[in-house]
């Protein structure tokens, strides 16, 4: 099936935006991201400032990369793979650039309050209030542009990769509603309408499902559409794919209290989070499986393609961080890890290897495309990002885990008599190397996203080939 002159053009403008603002606040919230590490080896950058401390700019770190970088990637790639699915454009250009201002003044609410000190507390969801009324009107209008979209298509069925960006849409807007129900005292100030362990049990419901549909789920959908596209095979299997899906979205939701293990929460409710994260690895390896076998007959292409090294790394990364997470959902596995720099290392396995590796990708695959080009402008730049991305990850994971088990084992350490073996002091120094490994591994990291941007840039400026859009296949 290929597009003619004759069809509508999509619009590719939102997919533009969306793409420049995932470089934009990667680079940003990644420096950031870098510098609180920089803090945990040398404090004395916190510069004794209210808001440059730690406590400060980690949400704001988090907030950056989770919303601004892969939130802006996940508008981009499902803009752009509904459209060409279903062949239609998108249902209302007005509503899509809405969304496109709204979530990018929602991000620039975050840069302004979590440095100020006006959050909620809770992890992933520290907006306050007013914008976090914002960020669901936005949100809803999402759903319309997406859901329209696919109502008006031309082909007959959904592809698979919708159904994923369709769920994480469904799933994000109930966590949103439900995690930020409050009663506002004034624009940033609220109080949660739950308390106790219910207002926790809510609150880790939706952090490890934003986990599972905020950086799981839509990036799901993007391996579905930009992997087959960029090997330029089939999806290995069409009947698996549905199995993933309907498994996947079922389990998730029930594994949220394994955040909560050994707290107030009720036994059987850390048991029922244990036993559904164990089984959870099943839709997970079926689904990264199904991405793999996507290669059969096609591996030589990895040989000089770093856009497919990108997809495929990232396939790897997403396996072994939902081999670990089911693992460290066991209580006993749990008692050593939580608290821990283990547990830092696991997210960052996931948010480096998985979340961003598969956005660059993706984005080094549509950015040509949306702007019309043959292709980005240096694919030498494109491997050198991928190895500076890749030694990042590896040099930030390992450092996580020998500092995690470290600390585990340390604060663990009884004497004879009881007493404590080590000082907390104690398993802090310890900890010191790992930390300069970090930031090292953060700072090459960074130095990729830089070279990202630098080559998108000059892409962006090169005189187009072609209008966007009109010269290549549908999908
Ligand atoms: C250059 C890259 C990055 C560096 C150097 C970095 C560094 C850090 C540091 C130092 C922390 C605080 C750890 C602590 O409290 O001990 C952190 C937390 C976090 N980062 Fe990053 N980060 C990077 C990229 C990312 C990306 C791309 C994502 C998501 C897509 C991400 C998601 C998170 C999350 C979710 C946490 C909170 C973890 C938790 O509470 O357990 N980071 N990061
Ligand atoms: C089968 C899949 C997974 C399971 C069962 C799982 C399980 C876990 C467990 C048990 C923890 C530690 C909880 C604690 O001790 O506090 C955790 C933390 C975390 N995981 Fe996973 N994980 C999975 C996949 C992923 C992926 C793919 C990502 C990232 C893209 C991710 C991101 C996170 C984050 C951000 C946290 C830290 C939450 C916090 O305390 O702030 N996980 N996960």
């Amino acid at each position: 099936m290929s597009t003619t002159i004759s069809d509508p053009p999509y619009n590719y403008r939102v997919v533009r935006q969306f793409a420049v603002m995932t470089v934009v606040w990667g680079v940003i919230g990644m420096a950031m991201g870098v510098f609180i590490a920089s803090q945990l080896v040398w404090p004395a950058l916190n510069l004794e400032l209210p808001w440059t401390g730690f406590g400060r700019l980690r949400p704001l770190h988090t907030s950056l990369v989770i919303f601004g970088f892969a939130g802006s990637a996940q508008f981009a790639a499902s803009y752009y793979a509904v459209q060409r699915t279903c062949q239609a454009r998108l249902f209302s250009d007005a509503l899509a650039g809405f969304t496109f201002w709204g979530w990018q003044a929602v991000v620039a609410i975050m840069l302004v309050t979590l440095p100020l000190g006006l959050t909620t507390t809770k992890e992933y969801a520290e907006i306050e209030f007013s914008g976090a009324v914002l960020m669901g009107i936005v949100w809803i209008a999402y759903a319309v542009v997406f859901f329209g979209t696919v109502m008006r298509r031309r082909s007959r069925h959904i592809y698979v990769g919708n159904w994923f960006f369709g769920a994480f849409i469904l799933v994000i807007a109930m966590l949103h509603i439900v995690n930020h129900l409050a009663i506002p005292v004034d624009w940033f100030k609220s109080y949660p309408v739950y308390s106790g362990a219910t207002d926790a049990m809510v609150q880790w419901w939706y952090g490890h499902n934003a986990v599972g549909f905020f950086l799981t789920t839509g990036f799901l959908g993007m391996m579905y559409y930009f992997v087959p596209k960029q090997v330029d095979r089939p999806v290995y299997s069409y009947r698996l794919s549905i199995v993933h899906f309907w498994a996947l979205i079922t389990l998730y939701i029930w594994a949220g209290p394994h955040h909560l293990h050994y707290t107030a929460l009720p036994d059987w409710a850390q048991t029922l989070g244990m036993v559904m994260s164990i089984i959870l690895l099943a839709p997970s390896w079926g689904g990264m499986i199904n991405g793999m076998m996507t290669l059969s007959g096609a591996w030589h292409k990895l040989r000089d393609d770093p856009i497919l090294r990108f997809l495929v790394v990232s396939l790897a990364f997403y396996g072994m961080s939902t081999f670990e997470g089911p693992m460290m959902a066991i209580k006993t596995v749990n008692a050593l890890s939580h608290y821990t720099d283990w547990t830092i290392g696991h997210v960052h396995a996931g948010a480096l290897g998985w979340v961003a590796m598969i956005t660059f990708g993706s984005l080094y695959h549509l950015i040509p495309k949306v702007y019309g080009r043959e292709r980005m402008h240096s694919i030498g730049l494109i491997h050198a990002h991928f190895w500076l991305a890749t030694i990042g990850t590896v040099l930030y994971i390992a450092s996580m885990w020998v500092n995690g088990i470290t600390q585990g084992l340390m604060w663990r350490a009884t004497n004879e008599d009881g007493t404590l073996t080590y000082s907390f002091v104690e398993a802090l120094e310890a900890s010191h190397p790992g930390y300069i490994v970090r930031a090292v591994g953060g700072a090459f990291f960074l130095v990729g996203m830089l070279l990202m941007a630098y080559n998108t840039w000059r892409t962006v400026r090169h005189p187009a080939t072609a209008p966007a859009g009109l010269r290549t296949s549908a999908a």
